[in-house]
C-alpha cells in the first residue's frame, strides 16, 4: 500500500474543519488590524533563500532542478518571498504595507511531533515602518492572534542589539556562531567557542544577559546601546496595550535576517517542539535589489497551535439535517433540501436507496435533526421535523422548520 511522504500529513474532515475554524479566527484578527492577505509561489529561485543564509541552508530545504535547468526550492518560509514580491510589485505603494499570509512551507527536517516537512504558517509582514510603534504593533498583533486561537502560551520579547553589543569585537563569523549557540541554548558549545577565542570573560556577561528578565539590568550588562530609546518605547507601548509578555534577551532567532526587536511564542503543553511563533524586525529588501526598507513580522506555526489545542479544537459547530424520504416523497424532498441549503443549513440526503427506517437510523448517528418527507408531506407541502437529540417531532410548514433548525444553530 502506498503511503504519504515522510513528514507530511493527511487531514480528515473533522480535522480540516477544526483547522479552517482556527485559520479564520486568525484571518479575522489580521483583518481588524488592517493586514491584507497576499500569496506567493510554492517554489522560488533557490537564490532567494541562499542569498542571506548562505549555501548551508540547502541541506534544510527541498531543492530541485526543473526541466529548464533552473535551480528551485520549495519555500522553507514566506518572509523572503513576500519581500521579493514587495520589490517586484509594490515598491512604490504608500507605506507602511500591512500584509498577511496563510501558506504551507517545506523544510527537510527530521520529523517528530510538532515538526513536519510540510507545515503551515500564518504570518504577517509590516513593511516600511521603522519605528517603535511598528515593532510594538506586530507584537500586539502576535499576542492578539494567539489569544484568538485559544492556545495557552508564553510570549517572550527580546532585542538583538544587547547580544550584538557584547560580541561586537568578535569576527562576524564568530558572532554568528555565538548567536547560534544562544539560539539553541547550547551553553556548553558557547563556553567552548569562547574558550577557543580566549574570550571566556564574555561567557559570564552573555549568561547573565540570557538570564535577566529586567530591562534596566539588561542595559547594565550589555553597555551602551544606540537603540536604547526605541527599545524603551516599544516596551512601554506593550505595557500600555496590556500585552502579556516576558523579557528575554537570550532570543537569537535561527534565521539570520533579523536586526532589532525579536520575539517568540511558546505553548505550555507541547514537548520539545513548543515554539508556536517567531518573528522580529529585519532587513531583506536591499539583498533582492530594492531599497533598504525596514520590516517587522512574525509567523505562527499553525500545526503546532493545532496540536496544542488538541481535542478542544475538534468541536463541530455545524447543525446537520438528515433529509429522509419515502419513494413518493423523493421529488418534494429535493426541493426541501434546496430550501434548507439555501438557508445555509448543512443538509444531507440518502443516496443509497435505503428504506425510511434505515435513513432515520443513519441520520440519528450523524445529524441533529431529521426532516421527513413522506407521501403526506409531499401533498401538503409541510415537513415532519424531528429533533434527534430530544426525540421531539412535529409537522410544520417548511419556513417554520428552517427557522427552528436555524435557531438551534444560533444557540
Ligand atoms: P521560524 O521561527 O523559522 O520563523 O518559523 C515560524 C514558526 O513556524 C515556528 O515558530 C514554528 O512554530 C513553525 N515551524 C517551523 N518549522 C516547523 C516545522 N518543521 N514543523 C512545524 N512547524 C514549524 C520564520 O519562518 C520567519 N519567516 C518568521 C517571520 C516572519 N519573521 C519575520 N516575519
Amino acid at each position: 500500500m502506498l503511503q504519504k511522504p515522510r513528514g507530511t500529513r493527511d487531514f480528515l474532515p473533522d480535522e480540516m474543519e477544526a483547522r479552517r475554524a482556527v485559520e479564520w479566527r486568525l484571518r479575522e484578527v489580521a483583518r481588524r488590524w488592517g493586514y491584507r492577505e497576499v500569496c506567493t509561489p510554492e517554489f522560488e529561485d533557490l537564490e532567494l533563500f541562499t542569498m542571506r543564509s548562505g549555501e548551508g541552508i540547502i541541506g534544510e530545504m527541498y531543492v530541485f532542478e526543473d526541466k529548464g535547468g533552473r535551480k528551485l526550492a520549495l519555500r522553507p518560509e514566506i518572509t523572503a518571498a513576500v519581500i521579493r514580491m514587495y520589490i517586484n510589485e509594490a515598491k512604490v505603494a504608500p507605506k507602511p504595507l500591512r500584509w498577511c499570509y496563510y501558506a504551507d512551507c517545506f523544510r527537510y527536517e527530521r520529523p517528530q511531533k510538532g515538526r513536519y516537512r510540510q507545515f503551515w504558517q500564518f504570518g504577517v509582514e509590516l513593511i516600511g515602518a521603522d519605528t517603535a510603534a511598528a515593532d510594538a504593533e506586530t507584537i500586539m498583533l502576535a499576542s492578539g492572534m494567539l489569544d484568538a486561537t485559544g492556545v495557552t502560551y508564553d510570549l517572550r520579547v527580546g532585542h538583538l542589539s544587547f547580544m550584538k553589543n557584547l560580541v561586537k569585537d568578535l569576527e562576524p563569523a564568530m558572532q554568528r556562531k555565538v548567536r547560534a549557540h544562544l539560539d539553541k541554548k547550547d551553553f556548553d558549545g558557547l563556553n567552548a567557542t569562547l574558550e577557543s577565542l580566549k574570550k571566556t570573560d564574555l561567557a559570564a556577561s552573555l549568561t547573565a544577559l540570557v538570564a535577566t528578565r529586567d530591562l534596566a539590568e539588561a542595559f547594565e550588562i550589555a553597555g551602551t546601546i544606540p537603540e536604547r530609546e526605541r527599545v524603551e518605547q516599544t516596551i512601554a507601548s506593550l505595557d500600555a496595550a496590556g500585552v502579556k509578555y516576558s523579557l528575554n534577551f537570550g532570543i537569537a532567532r535561527g534565521l539570520d535576517y533579523y536586526t532589532g526587536i525579536v520575539f517568540e511564542g511558546f505553548a505550555e503543553n507541547l514537548g520539545a517542539e513548543n515554539q508556536i511563533l517567531g518573528g522580529g524586525a529585519y532587513r531583506l529588501a536591499h539583498l533582492f535589489g530594492g531599497d533598504d526598507v525596514a520590516s517587522c513580522g512574525f509567523a505562527i506555526g499553525f500545526d503546532r497551535v493545532m496540536v496544542s489545542l488538541g481535542e478542544t479544537a475538534l468541536n463541530r459547530k455545524d447543525t446537520i439535517v438528515g433529509l429522509a424520504c419515502t419513494d413518493d416523497g423523493r421529488m418534494r424532498a429535493l426541493a426541501v433540501g434546496k430550501a434548507f441549503r439555501d438557508a445555509g443549513i448543512r443538509t444531507e440526503m440518502d443516496l443509497m436507496g435505503r428504506g425510511l427506517g434505515a435513513q432515520l437510523a443513519h441520520a440519528s448517528k450523524s445529524a441533529d435533526f431529521a426532516v421527513v418527507i413522506g407521501k403526506r408531506e409531499a401533498e401538503t407541502g409541510e415537513v415532519t421535523l424531528k429533533n434527534l437529540k430530544t426525540g421531539e417531532q412535529k409537522t410544520v410548514g417548511l419556513a417554520e422548520a428552517i427557522a427552528e433548525v436555524r435557531a438551534h444553530g444560533a444557540r
